[in-house]
């Protein structure tokens, strides 16, 4: 499955929505000095530029107190000219993130992550849901894989992913199963899944061998190895899937593109296009 070629396309007509919108903004806040954020933060706003939405970029010292950060993501989230706000994750270990997402305007928030729209996608009435999972179900969509009734498991619980993931597949229908670092017996799992989501940042965790043939395997890792960048999922794998996600190349691209399109949604719900279910200025 080409998370290029689908990726290509979304950005393309989300440039075509910007024309038709105005200038749509899209504030960062990227903390310390990471160099794997700083690098999405560069690709997300090359990606913006591309579509044609203004990015804002924002940064601050790792040592920069929580409350500054929250008062920087509240000002954005207040700003009238600013349609998304977007605080990289992970902040540094003195900085409460459920404290910072909580701070943007759930209206902007681009990234899905506000208890607001995640309680709206938990309760089946998604808002702005998280890019990652909506890449995975549009690479789903787009290769007419089936998911109503099938088996799929989650290997992740992450609130990024995993979580989330689960929500759209049995949104969808799918019997879900959500695996994690506990789970007893990973495999007894995994060879019942016809939809497999690797969503553990754990380089080679799927093996090939516990991947049921002619499944469906999304794979979510993104792991710098001496090997280079590696997936969760073993290679041999392609040789039992039906079909899979390449690590680059796969989920990636899907991301940025459905944070462009998420964007544009927010931009629809501040211009009063699109009613958001429970107003605005919630924080
Ligand atoms: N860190 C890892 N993935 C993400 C993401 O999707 N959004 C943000 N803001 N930070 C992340």
């Amino acid at each position: 499955m080409d998370g290029r070629a689908l990726a290509a396309r979304v950005r393309a007509e989300v440039a075509e929505d910007v024309r038709e919108l105005g200038e749509i903004v899209l504030a960062t806040v990227l903390v310390g000095d990471d160099p794997a954020s700083a690098r999405y933060i560069g690709l997300k706003h090359k990606a913006a530029e591309e579509a044609g939405i203004r990015p804002l970029d924002h940064r601050l010292p790792a040592n920069t107190p929580e409350e500054e950060i929250v008062g920087l993501v509240a000002e954005l989230s207040a700003q009238g000219d600013v349609d998304g706000v977007l605080p990289q994750l992970p902040l540094p270990p003195h900085v409460d993130e459920t404290t910072v997402i909580g701070a943007v305007d759930p209206v902007k928030d681009v990234d899905g992550f506000h208890p607001v729209n995640a309680g709206q996608l938990y309760l089946g009435r998604p808002t702005l849901v998280p890019a990652t999972p909506l890449g995975i179900m549009a690479l789903l969509e787009e290769y007419d894989v089936p998911i109503a009734g099938v088996e799929a498991v989650v290997v992740g619980r992450s609130d990024i992913v995993g979580k989330p993931v689960a929500h759209l597949l049995l949104q969808a229908n799918a019997t879900v199963t959500v695996c994690h670092s506990r789970t007893r017996d990973l495999s007894a799992h995994t060879l019942r899944a016809d939809v497999l989501v690797a969503a553990a940042g754990s380089a080679g965790l799927v093996r090939a061998d516990i991947v049921k043939p002619g499944a469906a395997v999304i794979d979510v890792g993104q792991n710098e190895t001496d090997a280079g960048l590696v997936g969760d999922v073993e290679a041999e794998a392609a040789q039992r899937a039906g079909a899979i996600t390449p690590v680059p190349g796969g989920v990636g691209p899907m991301t940025i593109a459905m944070l462009l399109r998420n964007t544009v949604r927010a931009a629809r719900y501040r211009r009063g296009q699109l009613a958001f279910p429970l107003g605005r200025g919630l924080t």
